[in-house]
């Protein structure tokens, strides 16, 4: 085995990962939120950590417990998330695995709204800040920015355009449609970069991370 700064490459690197859903408020009991289960996003807060990355996971509400050595910043909506991400610059590697929610609800009742005769009330949406898109274009830029894109058809077509549209450097694609995938413990993935795309077997989300952390470590080395 490796030991000594051949065991933690990452060391003096600083990482921001976002993991799991976040959640927007309808009024102050209902809310709009995501499919994620985190454990993807905090394995790879846990991978880039145990290489010796300072790692700041921006998580939205889960069920896991925070990875150890790992510092976790809990937010519920979109743009505490990308406030709490603003604050973690400057950093040299930033992945973005969290389901954001794409939209919120237009204005927060301050007060529940009741059952009426007037029928299911209209909810307007808006849309949210998109996270990665920011940090890609940000004055502090991450030198690596890697996001997440969960698809159900044509994986490497929709990463590849979302590569472009986001100005990341890579995408890590996640075939939704394997079976056992979302909230399950294995994960599907192809890497695609502006160099071309990589595709890993089915393996578990652990492992994964492990990869992932491993390949961004040989990035910087
Ligand atoms: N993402 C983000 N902020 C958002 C939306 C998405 O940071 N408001 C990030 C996700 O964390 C992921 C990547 O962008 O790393 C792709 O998310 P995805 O939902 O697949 O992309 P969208 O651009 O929202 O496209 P769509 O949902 O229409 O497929
Ligand atoms: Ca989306």
């Amino acid at each position: 085995a490796l030991t000594g700064a051949a065991a933690r490459p990452l060391t003096g690197r600083r990482a921001i990962v976002t993991a799991g859903p976040t959640a927007e408020p309808i009024d102050p009991v209902r809310l709009i939120t995501n499919r994620s289960s985190g454990k993807q996003g905090y394995a790879i807060a846990q991978a880039l950590a145990a290489l010796g990355a300072d790692v700041t996971l921006v998580s939205g509400p889960t069920a896991l417990p925070a990875p150890a050595g790992v510092a976790r910043v809990a937010v519920e909506t979109a743009r505490e998330m990308l406030a709490a991400c603003e604050a973690a610059l400057p950093a040299d590697i930033a992945v973005c695995v969290a389901a954001v929610a794409d939209w919120r609800p237009e204005s927060l009742g301050a007060q529940k709204i009741k059952k009426g005769d007037g029928g299911p009330p209209p909810i307007s949406l808006v849309e949210n800040p998109d996270i990665l898109a920011t940090l890609s274009k940000a004055k502090a830029r991450p030198a690596l920015v890697v996001g997440f894109a969960a698809e159900t058809n044509d994986v490497e077509a929709h990463a590849r355009a979302k590569l472009d549209r986001k100005g990341c450097d890579w995408i890590v694609a996640n075939d939704v449609s394997v079976q056992g995938t979302m909230g399950g413990d294995d994960n599907a993935v192809a890497i695609v970069s502006k160099g071309g795309i990589e595709r890993w077997e089915r393996a578990p989300k652990a492992e994964v991370a492990r990869r992932l952390a491993a390949r961004i470590a040989a990035h910087f080395a």
